[in-house]
């Protein structure tokens, strides 16, 4: 058996390879970031085809980093930002447009159509979902409703979907020279067409919203042997064996194995999920239910998820396009310029809000403002907006589940900010626990496909190579605490109702 396992982490802002050892240690990483295409306001694109040149040279970069070759790699595991939507042209292996980014909001009307009379809710005893802009069927009819020849070619059986899972797979097991088309059941269970129970697309659903089924990946586990790496390419021969959306991938690279096992994972945007076992939970408090994943032929492991859409975004948002930093990490020395937030609260609801809200016509709005404020009191008050939509996140699980949690597994970018996770324990009133690999994401891609070859034996290998790194205790005042999560709640009702219909 070969020593390591190579994860590809197709993620938001960068696409990533990492090579993991036998102890979930990482050897290398390669990494680059894509464009992030605005093309106007609520829209957000990226291009599928500088996403698999980065996929390639990041892979090529963990190989030479860590000085091996294809040779040395067991299985390689893909983990990719789900709902995001790419449709491509399966004789030519050309997209035809760009990926439509889970964030972006231009579906809002076919979402409104489609729901009709029955609401958002229409699909959701179903799927598990409510009808949103976020989620990739819409994506995929926006597509074929606006680009030219797009539909004709669908229904000609031309036309391939998928989430940037499948389109990396697709294009490493050998693109128009027969390429593997299939994605996992996570995956599958954020485009709003498949069955939570049956994990089979539904044709009624597709047929509503004009999308042929031929078009759609075959759905399977995320643990099993999908395809080798195409031969002449950077990984010949080598079993592609994993594949998970991220928020999946981290869940199973923190070992949430056990029902009410949970993690919070603080990336570009924040998403928590709930292990909840082998029974689906219907969310009655603005959760998703979705798979959280299935290992070769065992049952699917189901989660809620509580989805938040802006947080690390939020940080990159005031360096990009206020410039009040030149690096993310830096928004914590500002914030600990001031003692508290001045005063100012900002709900950023640059896409609608998300989880447990789900209001499209909200946008982003920093209130509480006085003359006293200054730049210091917001980049506090931006730090503080992760912890309180988490904090509202986990109150909605407690409620959907029963299960209260004694602590909360983190992990992603934002971890690394000291006085966010104290700020977060400290509005959780429960420890914020980091690993020593803070990067579960790809972990948990790599722990898949690894178990897939054998490489690893199974979860109780997973279980037992994670380690605690730090961990936060909550030290504030109960009044303190409850008065600041009031004022952000009261803040976050002003974002509401922004958006007319000619709102631009
Ligand atoms: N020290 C820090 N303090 C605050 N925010 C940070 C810090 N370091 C990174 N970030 C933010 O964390 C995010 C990056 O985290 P991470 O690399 O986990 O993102 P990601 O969501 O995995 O990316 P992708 O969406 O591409 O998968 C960025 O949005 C960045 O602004
Ligand atoms: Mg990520």
């Amino acid at each position: 058996m070969p020593d390591y396992v190579l994860a590809i982490d197709q993620g938001t802002t960068s696409s990533r390879a990492m090579i993991f050892n036998h102890s979930g240690r990482v050897v290398s990483v390669g990494q680059l970031e894509h464009d992030q295409i605005f093309p106007r306001a609520g829209w957000v694109e990226h291009n599928p085809e500088q996403i698999w040149n980065n996929v390639r040279e990041a892979v090529g970069l963990a190989l030479t980093r860590a000085n091996v070759t294809y040779t040395d790699i067991a299985a390689v595991g893909i983990t990719n930002q789900r709902e995001t939507a790419v449709v491509w042209d399966k004789t030519t292996g050309k997209p035809v447009y760009n990926a439509i980014v889970w964030q972006d909001t231009r579906t809002q009307p076919i979402v409104e159509e489609l729901g009709g009379d029955a609401g958002p809710d229409k699909y959701k005893a179903i799927v598990g979902l409510p009808l949103a802009t976020y989620f990739s069927g819409p994506k995929v009819k926006w597509i074929l409703d606006n680009v030219d020849g797009a539909r004709e070619a669908a229904e000609r059986g031309d036309l391939l979907f998928g989430n940037t899972d499948a389109w990396v797979l697709w294009n490493m097991t050998g693109g128009v020279d027969g390429g593997i088309h299939v994605t996992d059941v996570t995956n599958a269970s954020r485009t709003m067409l498949m069955d939570l129970d049956t994990l089979t697309w539904r044709e009624d659903i597709a047929a509503d919203m004009g999308i042929p089924v031929s078009m759609l990946p075959q759905i399977r586990s995320s643990s099993e042997v999908y395809g080798p790496g195409r031969p002449g390419g950077l990984l010949p021969g080598v079993p592609i064996a994993g594949i998970l959306g991220d928020q999946q991938a981290a869940t199973f690279g923190q070992a949430c194995f056990e029902i009410g096992a949970a993690k919070n994972t603080y990336g570009t945007g924040n998403f928590m999920l709930l292990n909840t076992g082998t029974e689906k939970v219907p969310s009655k408090n603005g959760l998703l239910t979705t798979v959280c994943y299935k290992i070769g032929d065992q049952p699917q492991r189901y989660a809620l998820e509580g989805s938040i859409a802006v947080t690390g975004s939020l940080v990159q948002w005031l360096r990009d396009n206020l410039g009040m930093f030149a690096d993310a990490p830096d928004i914590e020395w500002l914030a600990r310029k001031v003692e508290d937030n001045g005063g100012a609260y900002f709900v950023p609801a640059f896409s609608g809000l998300f989880a447990p809200y789900w209001r499209p016509d909200a946008r982003g709005a920093l209130v509480g403002l006085t003359r006293y404020v200054n730049r210091n009191h917001i980049a506090r008050a931006a730090l503080e907006s992760v912890a309180f939509q988490t904090r509202e996140v986990l109150e909605a699980m407690r409620a959907d589940s029963g299960v209260t949690l004694t602590e909360l597994k983190v992990d992603g970018g934002m971890v690394a900010n000291e006085l966010l996770m104290q700020f977060q324990a400290d509005q959780l009133g429960v420890d914020v626990v980091r690993p020593q690999v803070a990067e579960t994401t790809a972990l948990g891609a790599a722990y898949a496909a690894g178990i897939a070859v054998g490489y690893w034996s199974g979860e109780s290998d997973v279980v037992a190579n994670w380690a605690e790194d730090r961990r936060w205790t909550p030290t504030m005042d109960q009044d303190e605490r409850e008065r600041l999560y009031r004022q952000w709640k009261k803040a976050v009702t002003r974002t509401f109702d922004w958006v007319d219909t000619d709102t631009k």
